[in-house]
């Protein structure tokens, strides 16, 4: 049986995190769909066209930490505001909800366009200044040579974008509950969305 859990927010929301933690929680598979984005973004990068880049893309070699440049976090955000792009990578995502055994997929438009069915929505948000330190303390790890102010610009410039394209952009479903993150920590953000899924009847 198939049970969705959509999980959407900015850039550095929590989300990605809280996703993880409560797939592996419930034993669902887990999409992070902001890697095909970044998989297209970094093909652009190399000098390939987006909409062939989307349509040709090797799903199965998504390499998270390539991936993860504030680089490749630009090209994603504007790649992801070609309707082709978007469409080419529509039907994975959808097969991936409803696979069985349960799925969790965290984005920008996952409870709006993707899965408007799916069974919990979720809308993943905090503060920009928050998300930009959480973010910059990440690059920073990674051995990345960021600074927090332009991490903030960084993180303000693709909230825009996202937010203002015209195809899928990044809101929240009617019906999702928005959890705020900026004051919260990751142990009581999962805590709180793994009793949300159980409340769902979510891993019965
Ligand atoms: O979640 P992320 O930061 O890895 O996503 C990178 C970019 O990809 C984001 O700025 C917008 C785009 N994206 C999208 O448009 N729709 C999604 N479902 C996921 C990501």
């Amino acid at each position: 049986m198939s049970f969705t859990v959509a999980i959407d927010g900015p850039a550095a929301s929590g989300k990605g995190t809280i996703s993880r933690a409560v797939s592996e929680f419930f034993g669902y598979a887990y999409l992070d769909t902001g890697l095909l984005y970044r998989a297209v973004g970094k093909r652009l990068l190399d000098g390939i066209e987006p909409v062939e880049a989307a349509q040709t893309l090797d799903r199965s070699v998504l390499d998270a930490d390539a991936l993860r440049s504030p680089d490749v976090a630009q090209a994603a955000s504007k790649v992801a505001a070609i309707p082709e792009v978007r469409a080419a990578l529509v039907d994975f995502q959808r097969a991936f909800a409803r696979r069985a055994g349960g799925a969790v997929l965290d984005g920008r438009d996952i409870g709006t366009v993707i899965c408007p069915d799916a069974e919990v929505k979720l809308f993943v948000t905090a503060s920009a200044e928050t998300r930009a330190q959480r973010r910059c303390k990440e690059l920073q790890g990674k051995g990345h040579e960021v600074t927090y102010e332009e991490v903030l610009a960084d993180v303000r410039e693709r909230d825009a974008r996202d937010m203002n394209r015209a195809d899928a952009p990044l809101k929240p479903a009617p019906d999702a509950l928005v959890i705020d993150t900026t004051a919260l920590s990751i142990e009581d953000a999962v805590a709180q969305v793994v009793e949300i899924i159980t409340e769902a009847g979510g891993a019965d």
